[in-house]
């Protein structure tokens, strides 16, 4: 499968949150999403918007910065949110019941390059980057399998 790339321009958090909100719906279980970009970049807040949109605003999404992971029971399937950027070994990957979420849930990863060679082929990486104006943020997109391409479709002009 060839790889696919597209960027657009996050000018705020609003614009961040919304674009995660418009996937929310979209989403199955054995999606999985890598998030990719620096410290403070917005990972997180991607991941929150788009769990409270398929949960309601009311629920607490803290960053599993120590926990490594976080997981919801959201109708239609099950959300992993995990933070690898602590992991001390890719065996912890496996214990932590992180590869077979990939097949079941949707998965939501931060730090995925310490995934190695069990980074899912038919992953979404988005990458968020930062740039001079402080609020803003573009968004890379990169995937391989075509079911994403639909997904996108609103963004993707
Ligand atoms: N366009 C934007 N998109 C997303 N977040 C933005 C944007 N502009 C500003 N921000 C702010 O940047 C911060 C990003 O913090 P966040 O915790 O999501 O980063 P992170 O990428 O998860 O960092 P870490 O690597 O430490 O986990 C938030 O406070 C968010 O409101
Ligand atoms: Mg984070």
């Amino acid at each position: 499968m060839a790889l696919r790339t597209h960027s657009f321009s996050l000018p705020g958090p609003d614009t961040t949150a919304g674009f995660a909100a418009t996937l929310a719906p979209l989403l199955r279980g054995g999606d999985v999403i890598l998030l990719e970009g620096p410290v403070g970049a917005g990972k997180t807040h991607f991941a929150r918007s788009l769990i409270h949109a398929r949960l309601g605003q009311a629920e607490d999404v803290p960053s599993p910065t120590f926990t490594l992971v976080q997981t919801y029971d959201t109708p239609g399937a099950e959300v992993w949110h995990a933070d690898l950027y602590r992991l001390t070994s890719v065996h912890e990957i496996e214990e932590l019941g992180l590869t077979d979420a990939f097949d079941s849930a949707i998965c939501l990863v931060e730090w995925p390059d310490r995934l190695g060679d069990l980074a899912p082929s038919g992953a979404l990486t988005l990458t968020l980057s930062t740039g001079v104006d402080e609020g803003a943020r573009t968004a890379f997109l990169t995937w391989r399998d075509p079911r994403w391409e639909d997904r996108l479709k609103p963004w993707l002009s």
